[in-house]
C-alpha cells in the first residue's frame, strides 16, 4: 500500500510525540525518587529559529520583569555594589547580602542606584598628605595611574589637585607629600554632565581623567578616557521605567531589627527585598511579609526559601511577589547532612513552581546552578529565574581579593551558614543578619562550608557566555522564550528522559588521557 504523505507526516509525528515523559512522569517520586538537575535531560524539539531570537526575558516578581533570568545571591563573597551594577548592567540583577551593617549595605544600594555607565562613582581619592612613597604604592597595588586630591582624602570633599603616573615617575624624593607634585590647574565637568559631553572635554583637554564636580568644587565622580574607550554598551539592562536606573535587591532577615534595616534600603532606593530564610515557612517570615506589604506596598518581596506546596501556600498567602525555591542544594551547603531537611532540588523546583504559577507568583530556583545545562532545567521545571552564588564566585566583580594557592588564583567562597560567616555576623551589629542561628544559640551549629574557587575573569564575559548558551540550549529543545518553554512543557509537547547513573556517565568527557575544560573564550 502506497501512503499518503501528508497523512503519513501526521501519523509519525503522533509516535514522536510520545517519546520520553512528560513532565509530571518524570518529577512523580513513585518512578524515580527525588530528582537533581543531573537525573535528566530534555529531548530535543525542531529548531526553526535562529539561536540569537530566542527571548530570555523572565518574570523576576509579580511587577519586575528582567531581559534574562540571572541573579546573583545574598552572600557576602558574591554581591556587594560591584557585583550589583553589573548584574542590572548585563540584565539580571544582584541581591546585595546583609552580613554588614545596615547603613554599609544601604550605602551599597544607594551607589548601584546612583550608577552611571562610564562614570567611576566611587574613584580612589587622596588627601594632599599623602607622600609620593604611598601613591607610588597605590600604583603599584591598584594598578591606577592617577587619583583625584581632596581635602578630606574622600569623594565628596573639596578637589585640590589630581596627581598622575608622571607627577611622581621621576621624583626622588619620596617622602614629600603629594601637595608638591600634584596637578592643580584643573579641568572638570560639572555634575550633571552628559557622557558625551564628558568625552568631548577630555578629547579637546587631552587628558585622561575628568574629575566631576559639584557647584561648590566637591568631587562627586570621575571619567575616565581608558574607561571610555573599552565602554560597552548594555542593551538588556535592568532599569526602572520611571527614573532610568539600574535596578537593584538586597536581603534581609526576620528579625524586628531587620524592619529598621528595611526603612534605610528603601530610602537608599531599593527596588525589590529578598526575605534571606533557610526555611521560609516560620511565623517570623510571614509576619515580617505583612509587614513590608502593609508597610511598602509598592515594594516588590521575594519571599524564601521553600521546597514544598504547603510552604509556599504560607508565603503566597502571607503576600510574597515572588517564592524562592531551595533547601540544602547549595554547592556549599551542609543543610541536608546536618538538617536532615531539604528537598532534592529538582523536585523541589517543579513541585513549588508548579502550584505558585497557578496563582501568577514567579519562582526563582535557587542553589545547585553549576552549568548553563542545569539553567535549562531549572526553567523547564517552572522556575522563571535562577540564583547563582558558586557559579559567580571568583568572577572579578565579587568582593575579595583573589590569592594564589597551587599555582592557581582563587577567591574565596562561604556558605552563610558556615561558621566564618557567622562568626562575622554573630559578633557585628549585623546579627540581624542571622540566616543560620538564632540569637540564643550557645553554639554555632554550621550548615555550610567555607572554601574557595578558581578566577573565573569578569562577569561582562561570564554572564553573556550563560546568556548566549542558555539561548543555545532553547534553541535545541525547538524553544523561542522562556514563556514558549512554560507552554510547551505543560501541554506535554516537550519531553524528558530520565538518566540513569551510567548514562550521567556517559554524557561526560570520558575515555581521554587528559584534557583540558576551556568553556569559552
Ligand atoms: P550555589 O549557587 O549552589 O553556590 O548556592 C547558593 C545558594 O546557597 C544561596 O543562594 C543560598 O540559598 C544557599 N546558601 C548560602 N549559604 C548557605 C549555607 O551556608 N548553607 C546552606 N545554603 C546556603
Amino acid at each position: 500500500m502506497v501512503l499518503d504523505f501528508s497523512s503519513a507526516t501526521a501519523h509519525l509525528k503522533q509516535y514522536a510525540s510520545k517519546d520520553g515523559l512528560d513532565i509530571k512522569s518524570l518529577v512523580d517520586s513513585k518512578n524515580f525518587g527525588g530528582l537533581t538537575y543531573n537525573d535528566f535531560l530534555v529531548l530535543p524539539g525542531l529548531i526553526q529559529f535562529a539561536s540569537s531570537n530566542v527571548s530570555l526575558e523572565a518574570k523576576l516578581t509579580k511587577k519586575i520583569t528582567l531581559k534574562s533570568p540571572f541573579i546573583s545571591a545574598p552572600m557576602d563573597t558574591v554581591t556587594e555594589e560591584n557585583m550589583a551594577i553589573h548584574m542590572a548592567l548585563l540584565g539580571g540583577i544582584g541581591i546585595i547580602h546583609h552580613n554588614c551593617s545596615p547603613d554599609e549595605q544601604a550605602e551599597m544600594v544607594r551607589r548601584v542606584k546612583k550608577y552611571e555607565n562610564g562614570f567611576i562613582s566611587d574613584p580612589v581619592v587622596i588627601s594632599p598628605e599623602v607622600s609620593v612613597r604611598e601613591v607610588k604604592q597605590m600604583k603599584a597595588t591598584m594598578g591606577f595611574t592617577s587619583f583625584p586630591v581632596t581635602d578630606t582624602g574622600k569623594v565628596g570633599g573639596k578637589l585640590v589637585g589630581i596627581v598622575t603616573l608622571r607627577d611622581v615617575q621621576f621624583q626622588d624624593n619620596l617622602d614629600i607629600s603629594v601637595s608638591e607634585v600634584m596637578t592643580s590647574d584643573l579641568i572638570t565637568g560639572k555634575k550633571g554632565i552628559t557622557l558625551s559631553e564628558g568625552n568631548q572635554l577630555l578629547r579637546s583637554s587631552k587628558k585622561g581623567k575628568l574629575p566631576i564636580v559639584d557647584g561648590k568644587g566637591n568631587l562627586v565622580s570621575m571619567i575616565s578616557l581608558t574607561d571610555l574607550q573599552k565602554n560597552q554598551t548594555y542593551p538588556l539592562a535592568s532599569k526602572s521605567f520611571d527614573s532610568k536606573q539600574l535596578l537593584c535587591g538586597a536581603s534581609i532577615g526576620t528579625m524586628d531589627a531587620d524592619r529598621g534595616r528595611l526603612e534605610k534600603l528603601v530610602d537608599a532606593g531599593l527596588d525589590v527585598v529578598v526575605i534571606d530564610s533557610s526555611n521560609g515557612s516560620s511565623v517570623f517570615q510571614i509576619n515580617m511579609l505583612k509587614w513590608i506589604k502593609s508597610k511598602y506596598p509598592d515594594l516588590q518581596v521575594i519571599a524564601g526559601n521553600v521546597v514544598t506546596r504547603d510552604q509556599a501556600a504560607l508565603l503566597i498567602e502571607a503576600g510574597a511577589d515572588a517564592l524562592k525555591i531551595g533547601m540544602g542544594s547549595g554547592s556549599i551547603c551542609i543543610t541536608q547532612e546536618v538538617m536532615a531537611c531539604g528537598r532534592p532540588q529538582g523536585t523541589a523546583v517543579y513541585n513549588v513552581s508548579e502550584f505558585a504559577n497557578q496563582f501568577g507568583i514567579p519562582c526563582i530556583a535557587d542553589g545547585g546552578i553549576g552549568n548553563i545545562g542545569h539553567i535549562t532545567k531549572a526553567l523547564a521545571l517552572g522556575a522563571s529565574c535562577v540564583m547563582m552564588g558558586g557559579l559567580l564566585a571568583g568572577t572579578a566583580e565579587t568582593p575579595g581579593l583573589y590569592f594564589y594557592r597551587d599555582g592557581q588564583r582563587l577567591k574565596s567562597y562561604r556558605g552563610m551558614g558556615s561558621i566564618d560567616a557567622m562568626q562575622q555576623t554573630g559578633t557585628s551589629a549585623n546579627a540581624s543578619s542571622s540566616r543560620y542561628f538564632s540569637e540564643s544559640d550557645k553554639v554555632f551549629v554550621a550548615q555550610g562550608v567555607a572554601g574557595a574557587v578558581v578566577d573565573k575573569g569578569s562577569i561582562t564575559t561570564f554572564i553573556p557566555y550563560l546568556y548566549n548558551g542558555l539561548q543555545h540550549s532553547l534553541q535545541d529543545i525547538g524553544i523561542q522564550s522562556i514563556e514558549d518553554l512554560r507552554t510547551k512543557v505543560d501541554s506535554g509537547e516537550v519531553r524528558f528522559e530520565f538518566r540513569t547513573t551510567s548514562a550521567q556517565l556517559e554524557g561526560g568527557v570520558h575515555g581521554l588521557h587528559s584534557y583540558e575544560k576551556r568553556l569559552h573564550n
